[in-house]
């Protein structure tokens, strides 16, 4: 099975996708946590990377598309994989779209979680991410066991860099320029489904379960 999970910034697009992920077995595919990673070991991708994400900007589609194209080609990704966080504009879903169709393959859904602008700033400010394993948490939503330390792999949280208000609303300007078009875009490949993202996770996550089967 392939997913592609599509929403604003804060729409849950990544707590969604590790709990689809456990339940289905699948691996998940997050440019954000490539991109966090890579900034973390200080690599040239990363470096390149951060310049645009902490102005709250996308990364250019050539860097990126490759960093996705080389991931999904690796060998866990051969059954299936949650994509949270790309495609992020229509030439990359076209890129995605061709490549799947060189290998006969598609997506088979879009799962866009929706969330009004208003509940997103509050949500970022209390969230918390693990570098290490990818998992986020929210102070007061989803809080750890141990303040700061990652329930999962035990490393220290970060708050992101680009959770700052100011930037929050940067990203979701380019959100509703650059990505909101995607909605439509997978709507006319009837494969767009519609949660709403405003309910507790484990709605959110019964009302997904109810799409998937
Ligand atoms: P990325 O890491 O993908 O960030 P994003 O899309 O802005 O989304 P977030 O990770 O901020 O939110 P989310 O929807 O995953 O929500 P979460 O589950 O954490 O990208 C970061 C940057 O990298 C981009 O700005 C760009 O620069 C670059 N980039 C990445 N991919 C790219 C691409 N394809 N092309 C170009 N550039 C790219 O939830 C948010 C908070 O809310 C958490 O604290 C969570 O605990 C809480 N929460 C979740 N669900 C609920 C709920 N139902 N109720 C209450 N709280 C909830
Ligand atoms: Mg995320």
């Amino acid at each position: 099975m392939k997913i592609i999970m599509l929403g604003a910034p804060g729409a849950g697009k990544g707590t969604q996708a590790e709990m689809i992920c456990e339940k289905y077995g699948l691996p998940h595919v997050s440019t954000g946590d490539i991109f966090r990673a890579n900034i973390k070991n200080g690599t040239e991708l990363g470096k390149e990377a951060k310049q645009y994400m902490d102005k709250g900007q996308l990364v250019p589609d050539e860097l990126t598309v490759k960093i996705l194209l080389d991931r999904v080609a690796q060998d866990d990704c051969k059954n299936g994989y949650v994509l949270d966080g790309f495609p992020r504009t229509i030439p990359q879903a076209e890129v995605l779209e061709d490549a799947l169709n060189k290998l006969g393959d598609k997506i088979d859904y879009a799962i866009n979680v929706e969330v009004p602008d208003e509940n997103i700033i509050n949500r970022m400010s209390g969230r918390r991410a693990c570098v290490n394993c990818g998992a986020t948490y929210h102070v007061v939503y989803a809080p750890t066991k141990v303040e700061g330390i990652c329930d999962k792999c035990g490393e220290k949280l970060i708050l992101r860099d680009d959770d700052k208000p100011e930037t929050v609303k940067s990203r979701l300007d380019v959100y509703h320029k650059q990505t909101q078009p995607l909605i439509e875009f997978y709507s006319k490949k009837n494969i767009l489904k519609e949660v709403d993202g405003t309910v507790s996770m484990n709605d959110v996550f019964n009302n997904i379960v109810a799409i998937l089967g």
